[in-house]
C-alpha cells in the first residue's frame, strides 16, 4: 500500500487509529488489543497477507499476499447490546453497495453476512464484540474480498462456491480504492443510516428469498423451510414444514440452499 493510499485512509477515519501490515496473524486479532488499549471510534487494521484469518464457526479464512483485501473495521461509540444483530448486517450491505456500483453481476447477501456475486461467495465477515463481563467495549468487522483469481483457495474444500471480484468486473481492480470505497460506504450507513433502513437493505440484498433452504443450529440439527427474509429485529425468518414461522439469529445457524 502505498503512501498515497495510507493517507486517503487516514483523513477518511480520522481520529481512528490505522495499520498496515504485509503479513499478520489475523487483522481481528489486533483489532481485539486495540480495543482493549481503548482506541477511536472507525480504527481499521489492515493486512496484504493473514497467516491464521479466522472465519465463522471456527472456520478458517486464507489472506494470501497481493490477492485479498483483509480488514478490520472497529466500532467503539453507541454500542447498545441490543443492536449487536444489526452490526452484523452492516459491513455486508457496505460492501454489497460498492460491488454494485462496480459491476452488472448479481449481488446478493447470504445470510448473514456473506456477499455473493452471481451466486458464489465473493466476500466473508466476521463481526466480534469485545466485552468486559456485560459490557461491551468495541465491535470489530472484519471483511475478507477474493479480490484477484489467486484469493480463492485451491487446496481446501469450500463448503459454499466461492469467486472473486475480477471475475465480474472484468479488469484489474485497485485493491485500496475498493478498500476506501468500501469503508466510506460502511462509516456512511452507520452514521446517516437508521437501523430500520438497514433492515430493508439488508433484506432487499437477501439471497435465496422465497426458496427452500436449510439451517444447521449450533446442535447440527438441520432445519428446512422457504426463507421469508430479516425481521425487524434483524433475524432471519423461515416458514417451516408445519406453516409456522421462526426467527433465527445469525450466531446460531448456517443457511444452505437445497441445491
Ligand atoms: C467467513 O466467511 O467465515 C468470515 C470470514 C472473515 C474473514 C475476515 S479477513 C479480515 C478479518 N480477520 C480475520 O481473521 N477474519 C476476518
Amino acid at each position: 500500500m502505498d503512501d498515497l493510499y495510507k493517507t486517503r485512509i487516514t483523513e477518511l477515519i480520522n481520529p481512528g487509529w490505522f495499520k498496515y501490515f504485509d503479513s499478520i496473524g489475523s487483522t481481528n486479532d489486533v483489532a481485539q488489543k486495540w480495543v482493549s488499549e481503548g482506541c477511536p471510534d472507525f480504527s481499521l487494521v489492515i493486512a496484504d497477507e493473514q497467516t491464521k484469518g479466522r472465519g465463522r464457526n471456527t472456520r478458517k479464512w486464507f489472506t494470501l499476499p497481493d490477492s485479498s483485501l483483509a480488514f478490520s473495521l472497529i466500532l467503539m461509540s453507541n454500542l447498545e447490546i441490543t443492536n449487536l444483530p444489526y452490526f452484523t448486517g452492516l459491513g455486508a450491505v457496505g460492501v454489497s453497495r460498492v460491488l454494485q456500483g462496480m459491476t452488472d453481476a448479481k449481488v446478493e447477501i447470504k445470510w448473514p453476512n456473506d456477499v455473493l456475486l452471481n451466486g458464489k461467495k465473493a466476500v466473508g465477515i466476521l463481526v466480534e464484540g469485545v466485552w468486559s463481563g456485560n459490557a461491551l467495549n468495541g465491535v470489530i468487522i472484519g471483511v475478507g474480498i477474493n479480490v484477484t483469481a489467486n484469493s480463492v483457495p485451491k487446496t481446501v474444500e469450500l463448503l459454499f462456491p466461492a469467486t472473486y471480484v475480477e471475475s465480474v468486473c472484468g479488469e484489474a481492480i485497485n485493491r485500496f480504492d475498493l478498500l476506501f470505497n468500501v469503508i466510506s460506504a460502511i462509516m456512511n450507513i452507520r452514521l446517516t443510516c437508521s437501523i430500520d433502513d438497514l433492515i430493508k437493505e439488508w433484506d432487499e440484498q437477501l439471497a435465496f428469498k422465497g426458496e427452500n433452504v436449510y439451517i444447521l443450529n449450533r446442535d447440527g440439527e438441520q432445519i428446512s423451510g422457504i426463507l421469508i427474509g430479516i425481521s425487524e429485529q434483524g433475524k432471519l425468518t423461515m416458514q417451516l414444514e408445519n406453516g409456522e414461522y421462526q426467527h433465527f439469529s445469525s450466531n446460531e445457524i448456517r443457511l444452505r440452499p437445497f441445491s
